[in-house]
């Protein structure tokens, strides 16, 4: 394959949360073995790679996004014979591998941290963030974990505290030690050399600190230090060695999870110049609903700001770097419960959010369940969650006397496990996932929203997907078309022309649960232009007056 090709333009990826996506042995967890057995549905959904999260060795406070020993496989999910084969059935497929990699800290069991805490003078002790416990008997700092209480933990063993931005489980690695950039570079090699095609980097954009961790001040309590840990000093040159070091040396892609980015500051990550990354998350549509002080504060949101959102991203990524477009992934709650209607118009707004994911310039993404349109879920007992950020929150507000109701509805609206549930497979006993009792509750809808049922339904979502993905592959214009939007102000409607030399397409999402009806804008060429996909069945249209129905997606193209 030619260098440089920059293949991952054209790609529609998959992504993979194996815990969930298939079991294949009964123990009730997906496996590896159970994403090999479904790779003919991926290849016939049409997507070109799957981003796997982390199958690594972990204990899994954090679902494997703690890991123990990066070159081996957790027993759960199966063994390195078992991923050397999916990297090599996948490629029989016609499918690209793309491997979830978490250096900004690994898990306390990892034999680098077993070493580390034992002493100020043990040769990995530079390996993680460590401060002497102040003098007052205070914490070193007043930032916030993720996930709940401080970021700090005491080890009695070498008597400092160290830095864990996530669980007392994940502490963070000291990226300023040369000697441990290489030993993380051996990994991406070891990993590379299997022959996978990339990497999504987990919190990549947190692993330069700035020095002598400054509290964040005026605070009350324990806070997000985010200033302070996100896009840090050093994060560039990080970034930038590991790439003239390894991902330069290979064809791949590679996609950093950045939160708290703009679109100024992700340039920085994946502007082709620098040499960094391909593309990067950015988060600010996914944290359209989420208050001052962190994902639990919910506030109100409105279409037109949605849109807005997508829009700047789309203006200012895509000449220079390029974007990713998602709407949902396994830390987020379903995208058509959240975006759109998940009761009344459950199918049509579905349909509604993969036309704008798979019409927009960037490489998209689709999260397993999506392109079923799987939704959120309420359990009624907390004993139901697994998640360990949705845990701790729940003992911190029950602890606070937060009544019972207000903390479980917040879960309902955003904890991880709303994405966690399996994949729904069939309308047998647990959607077809497993024989055994899964490790988390199936979502009770899956005996009508399953891909079984999907697949012999022309109308489904799943069939929408396979349509739109292989009409994004027919048209180049999706890929190096420009961009414009129309009726900026609409509350309702998301509407934009895509344009190359040789096709303009015209993409009209109603947004809403209401019927209305549209003039189309004098500079928008309708002539010739025929309708090239609808989610409600729309054949033919003609003239300037577009009477759309409640959560309508349409596209028009027009051939020069
Ligand atoms: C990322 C992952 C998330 C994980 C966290 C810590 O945000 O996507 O699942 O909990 O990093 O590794
Ligand atoms: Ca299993």
């Amino acid at each position: 394959m030619k260098k440089d090709s920059q293949w991952w333009k054209r790609a529609v990826v998959y992504q993979i949360y194996p815990r969930s996506f298939m079991d294949s042995n009964g123990d009730g967890i997906g496996d590896i073995r159970g994403i090999v057995s479904r790779l003919g549905y991926l290849r016939d959904l049409g997507v070109d790679v799957i981003w796997v999260c982390p199958v690594y060795q972990s204990p899994n406070v954090d679902n494997g996004y703690d890991i123990s020993d990066y070159r081996d496989i957790q027993s759960d999910f199966g063994t390195l014979d078992d991923m050397n084969e999916l990297i090599e059935k996948a490629h029989e497929n016609g499918i690209r591998i793309v491997m979830d990699m978490v250096m900004n800290h690994t898990s306390d069991l990892h034999p680098w941290f077993l070493e580390a805490r034992k002493s100020k003078d043990n040769p990995y002790h530079d390996y993680y963030l460590w401060v002497d416990p102040p003098a007052d008997g205070s914490l070193p700092n007043n930032w916030q974990s993720h996930f709940s209480g401080p970021a700090w933990k005491y080890s009695e063993e070498c008597g400092q505290y160290y830095l864990h931005i996530f669980s007392s489980g994940q502490p963070d690695l000291n990226w300023a030690n040369p000697e441990l950039r290489a030993a993380l570079k051996d990994i991406l090699r070891f990993w590379l050399d299997k022959g996978i095609d990339g990497f999504r980097l987990d919190t990549i954009n947190f692993i330069s600190k700035v020095p002598g961790y400054p509290s964040v001040p005026g605070a009350k309590g324990l806070v997000r230090g985010s200033q302070f840990y996100m896009n840090g000093p050093k994060v560039h040159d990080y970034l930038h060695e590991v790439y003239e070091d390894v991902f330069s040396k290979y064809d791949i892609m590679t996609v950093g999870e950045t939160p708290n980015v703009t679109p100024e500051t992700a340039l920085q990550y994946v502007d082709e110049e620098r040499g960094e990354l391909n593309m990067v998350f950015q988060f600010e549509h996914v944290n359209i609903d989420q208050g001052k002080t962190n994902k639990w504060d919910i506030r109100p949101w409105s279409i037109k700001e949605f849109k807005s959102i997508v829009s700047k991203w789309q203006k200012s990524l895509g000449e220079k770097g390029w974007n990713s477009i998602y709407v949902s992934n396994h830390d987020q709650a379903r995208s058509v419960s959240r975006f759109g209607n998940d009761e009344r118009y459950l199918k049509e707004s579905a349909k509604v959010l993969c036309t704008m994911d798979m019409t927009l310039r960037g490489t998209p993404y689709v999260y397993q369940g999506e392109e079923l349109g799987m939704t959120n879920v309420r359990f009624e007992n907390i004993s139901s969650y697994r998640d360990v950020q949705t845990l701790n929150l729940y003992k911190e507000l029950t602890d606070a006397g937060v009544p019972e109701h207000d903390i479980m509805e917040k879960i309902y609206y955003r904890g991880r496990d709303n994405a966690r549930t399996p994949m729904q497979w069939d309308s047998s006993e647990n959607a077809g996932f497993t024989i055994g009792k899964p490790w988390i509750d199936v979502n009770p809808n899956y005996k009508t929203i399953n891909a079984e049922a999907e697949l012999a339904d022309p109308d489904s979502v799943l069939n929408y997907y396979k349509t739109m993905i292989a009409f994004r592959k027919a048209h180049s214009v999706i890929v190096d078309g420009s961009y414009r939007e129309c009726f900026e102000e609409s509350d309702r409607v998301f509407s934009y022309v895509r344009e190359n030399d040789e096709e303009m397409l015209f993409v009209v999402l109603n947004y809403s649960a209401t019927k209305f009806t549209l003039q189309i804008p004098d500079d928008v060429d309708m002539d010739g232009a025929e309708v090239a996909v609808s989610n409600i069945g729309r054949k033919s249209f003609s003239g300037r007056v577009l009477d759309l129905r409640p959560y309508e997606a349409v596209v028009f193209l027009k051939r020069k």
